[in-house]
C-alpha cells in the first residue's frame, strides 16, 4: 500500500489568511469596518508570549486592528474581569482572547464566561458550546475549526457513513471537534483515558483526531488502512544528542503506513488555530455590525 499524503496546514492556513485579508479588504471598502481582536496576556510564560505575538503579527498583516493588554501575572481576578467588561463594551473590539493557561492563583471559567459570547472569538463560552451541541449559529473554538477544514478538505464536507473516533474530551479540543464530526454526519466515538482498548476502537475509524497530550500514542497498528488522521497533539520531548523536539500524539512514521492522510507535528494542525482565530473575528465582526458574513 502507498504512502499517505501529508496534509499541509502550513498552506492551507497561509491560504486561509489570504481569504481573509481579503474579505478584510472588502469589508473595509464596503461598510467602513475593520474587524478588531484583543487578546490579553497575564504573566510571562514564554510559549504564551509567543503564541501572543503571532497572533499580533498575523491579525495586522490581515489588515485587522490589534490590541494588545499585558497585565502582571499579580493582577487580581477582579481585576482581569474589569478589563474583559471593558472589551466587552469597546466598539473596536469584535473578538476577545485571554491567553491560556493563566498563572495561579486566577481561575479560568470565570474570565471566560465573563466575555460577551458574541465576541468569544475562541469559542469556550458555554452559550457557544450550546450553540455547537445544538446546531445552532456560534463562535466556536479555533483548533477544532481549522481540523474540520483540514478534514473537509479531503473528504468533503459531508462525512455520512464514515466511522470517526476523537481521542480526548477536553472543552477545547475533543468535544467541540466531536461535536463538528457529527454535525457533519459522521458517526462519532469519543475515547479518553478510561476507555477499554483503545487500539481497536481506533482500528474501526476511518478519521481519527488524536487530542490527548500524550507524545506518539497512537500506534501505525491502531490505524484502518485508508483512514485520514488529525493529529492536535503538540508534546516537546528529548532529542537524541540533546535539545528537545516536537512530536504529535501519533507515532508519524508508522501511522504513514497505513493512512491514506495525515496531518504532520509540527506543519499539520498547528498552523490552523491562528487563522481561524482571525477567520472567527472577522465573522464576529460581521454579525455584530450585522453585515452578511462571508464564506471560507
Ligand atoms: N493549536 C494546536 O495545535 C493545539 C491547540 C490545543 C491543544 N493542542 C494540543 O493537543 C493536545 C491535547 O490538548 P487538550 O487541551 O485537549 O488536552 P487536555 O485538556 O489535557 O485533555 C487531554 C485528553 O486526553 C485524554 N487522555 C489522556 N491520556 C490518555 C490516554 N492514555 N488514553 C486516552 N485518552 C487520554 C484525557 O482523558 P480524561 O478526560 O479521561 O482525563 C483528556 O480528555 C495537547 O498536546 C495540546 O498541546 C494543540
Amino acid at each position: 500500500m502507498s504512502e499517505a499524503a501529508i496534509i499541509d496546514g502550513k498552506a492551507f492556513a497561509a491560504g486561509l489568511r489570504v481569504k481573509v485579508a481579503r474579505q478584510v479588504a472588502a469589508l473595509k471598502a464596503g461598510h467602513g469596518l475593520t474587524p478588531g481582536l484583543a487578546v490579553v496576556l497575564v504573566g510571562a510564560d514564554p510559549a504564551s508570549e509567543i503564541y501572543v505575538r503571532n497572533k499580533h503579527a498575523q491579525t495586522l498583516e490581515a489588515g485587522m486592528n490589534s490590541f494588545e493588554f499585558k497585565r502582571a501575572a499579580d493582577v487580581t481576578q477582579d481585576g482581569l474581569l474589569g478589563l474583559v467588561r471593558e472589551l466587552n463594551a469597546d466598539p473596536r473590539v469584535h473578538g476577545i482572547l485571554v491567553q491560556l493557561p493563566l498563572p495561579k492563583p486566577l481561575v479560568e471559567q470565570p474570565i471566560t464566561q465573563a466575555i460577551d459570547p458574541d465576541k468569544d472569538v475562541d469559542g469556550l463560552h458555554v452559550i457557544n458550546a450550546g450553540r455547537l451541541a445544538s446546531g445552532l449559529p456560534g463562535l466556536f473554538p479555533c483548533t477544532p475549526t481549522g481540523c474540520m477544514m483540514l478534514i473537509e478538505d479531503r473528504l468533503g464536507p459531508d462525512l455520512s457513513g464514515k466511522r470517526a473516533i476523537v481521542l480526548g474530551r477536553s472543552n477545547l479540543v475533543g468535544k467541540p471537534i466531536a461535536q463538528m464530526l457529527l454535525r457533519a454526519n459522521a458517526t462519532v466515538t469519543m475515547a479518553h483515558s478510561r476507555t477499554d482498548d483503545l487500539p481497536a476502537e481506533c482500528r474501526r475509524a476511518d478519521i481519527v483526531v488524536a487530542a490527548v497530550g500524550k507524545p506518539e500514542m497512537v500506534r501505525g497498528g491502531w490505524i484502518k488502512h485508508g483512514a485520514v488522521v488529525i493529529d492536535v497533539g503538540i508534546n516537546r520531548i528529548p532529542r537524541d544528542g540533546g535539545g528537545t523536539r516536537v512530536v504529535g500524539d501519533v507515532c508519524f512514521a508508522e501511522a504513514k503506513e497505513r493512512a491514506a492522510a495525515i496531518t504532520p507535528v509540527p506543519g499539520g494542525v498547528g498552523p490552523m488555530t491562528i487563522a481561524t482565530l482571525l477567520h472567527n473575528t472577522v465573522i464576529a465582526a460581521c454579525r455584530q455590525a450585522g453585515v452578511e458574513e462571508p464564506k471560507v
